[in-house]
């Protein structure tokens, strides 16, 4: 695994690949450390709604092949696979990131304690909670597909999986599927996609 640390390269060069080396071996730790910088990604109040399932082993991608009916190539071929699961329980893990911040000097007790509050006394709409655990899950996704190629390893974000069953099979009833990733050293190149630019897709007044 080559790393880079080329964030143009990184940024300009990445695309979605789905097929790779199958001889390649990763480690937990790498995994954990990739995983601990992509976890820097912003999420509203801090709230980081996102739960990921790695599916590493042999025994776990048997396990969890039924979640992927499609896209096998990816699933077959990665070195590992990364199901992400949204959160919807509003603000389930507040107290524990607040405390924590709290502990570190990073935020005033009663600071955390009127978010406490608020949170408890909030009339949640459920729809706005699970768009916002999404678009949270989206973030952390790119971070995860960006730093993948900081660590030599290529991606493909994959919405074709059993986003139904998911949760079920991960005993996760109070989270909603809401993409996977496969990783791995490429075995191909993937193909260049066209991507519409600022002129067809924005303005500036
Ligand atoms: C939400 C989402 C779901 C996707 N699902 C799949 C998928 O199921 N299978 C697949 O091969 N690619 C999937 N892709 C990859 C897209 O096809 C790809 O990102 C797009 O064509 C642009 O190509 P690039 O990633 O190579 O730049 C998905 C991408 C996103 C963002």
């Amino acid at each position: 695994m080559k790393t880079n640390n080329d964030f143009k390269d990184i940024l300009l060069n990445r695309r979605s690949v789905r097929k790779y080396k199958t001889d390649v071996v990763i480690t937990d730790e790498t995994i954990k450390t990739l995983f601990d910088e992509a976890l820097r990604a912003p999420s509203a109040n801090n709230l980081q709604p996102w739960t990921f399932k790695v599916i590493k082993t042999l025994e776990a991608k048997a396990k969890y092949s039924h979640l992927f009916p499609w896209n096998r190539n990816q699933y077959e071929t990665s070195s590992f696979m990364v199901v992400i699961l949204a959160d919807k329980k509003y603000a389930s893990r507040a107290e524990m990131i607040y405390n924590q911040q709290v502990e570190r000097g990073t935020m005033a007790a009663d600071v955390r304690d009127r978010h406490l509050k608020a949170f408890e006394e909030a009339q949640v709409n459920e729809l706005d909670v699970i768009k916002t655990a999404y678009l949270d899950a989206g973030f952390v996704a790119m971070n995860l597909m960006l730093n993948a190629r900081a660590f030599g390893l290529d991606t493909c974000p994959i919405g074709g999986f059993d986003k139904a069953n998911a949760p079920i099979a991960f005993n996760l009833p109070d989270h909603e599927a809401v993409m996977a990733l496969s990783f791995g050293v490429k075995d191909d190149e993937g193909y260049p996609s066209l991507r519409l630019g600022f002129d067809a897709v924005g303005s500036i007044e």
